[in-house]
């Protein structure tokens, strides 16, 4: 992607003095900035590394609704082997960010096109973890989505899902309908907030860890 007008930086910084340079649109669908949910997911994972060395390191990492793909990239800055995921449209800017970031990634970084609901490719089956940050927004979208977190799933996966909880319009409703489609297939338990990292965190944002039901 050329450098152009309309593109702005978001900034974060590792605990190791490493930076993060993600690269927003001005202009574009939701998923061409960075939402406040991933950057809390991205530093709770790097505070999971920090605190449970190996974590992450040398793990397979698929992320669904990567947007600009922050939390893979830090994801595979703590050396895990990631694939950011998401429409068509978003891949330039994923891609563009991965490249961009290349001197910060000790494990790997891929993007690829992955639209919930649709069948998935054997490639990305079973991985160590699958991650999501403010996937929860639009209706049509839940039961999509669900399926897919469930088709990828192995019986060791991890899924780790932050959300920020919105009390103004349909958002209730949505997140509501979520939890119930939700426990019909896995269980799941909030990440406390004290372990959430220590600056970016906010009651506003959960992080649950998913599973699928024995
Ligand atoms: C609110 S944005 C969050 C982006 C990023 N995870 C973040 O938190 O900064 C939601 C993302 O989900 C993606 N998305 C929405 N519907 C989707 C679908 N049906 N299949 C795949 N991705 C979808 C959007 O393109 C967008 O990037």
């Amino acid at each position: 992607m050329a450098e152009a007008e309309g593109i702005f930086i978001r900034e974060l910084e590792l605990s190791d003095g490493r930076v993060l340079e993600i690269r927003q649109l001005s202009s574009g669908d939701v998923g061409c900035v960075v939402w406040d949910a991933a950057i809390v997911l991205s530093k709770y994972l790097e505070r999971r590394e920090r605190t449970e060395p190996g974590l992450l390191r040398g793990r397979t990492v698929l992320e669904l609704g990567s947007g600009t793909g922050i939390v893979g990239i830090m994801a595979a800055a703590l050396g895990a082997q990631v694939t950011v995921t998401d429409l068509e449209d978003l891949q330039d800017l994923m891609s563009a960010n991965i490249d961009h970031n290349a001197h910060v990634i000790s494990g790997s970084c891929q993007a690829k096109v992955l639209k919930w609901g649709e069948e998935v490719a054997d490639s990305f089956l079973s991985p160590n973890y699958i991650l999501m940050a403010d996937c929860i927004y639009y209706e049509e979208s839940l039961k999509p989505l669900l399926k897919t977190v469930k088709d990828l799933a192995g019986s060791d996966t991890c899924v780790l899902c932050c959300y920020e909880e919105r009390t103004t319009g349909k958002n209730p409703e949505i997140e509501k309908k979520f939890f119930e489609l939700l426990k019909a297939d896995f269980e799941y338990e909030e990440v406390p907030i004290e372990k959430h990292d220590e600056e970016y965190r906010s009651e506003d944002i959960h992080i649950l860890q998913i599973y699928g039901k024995k």
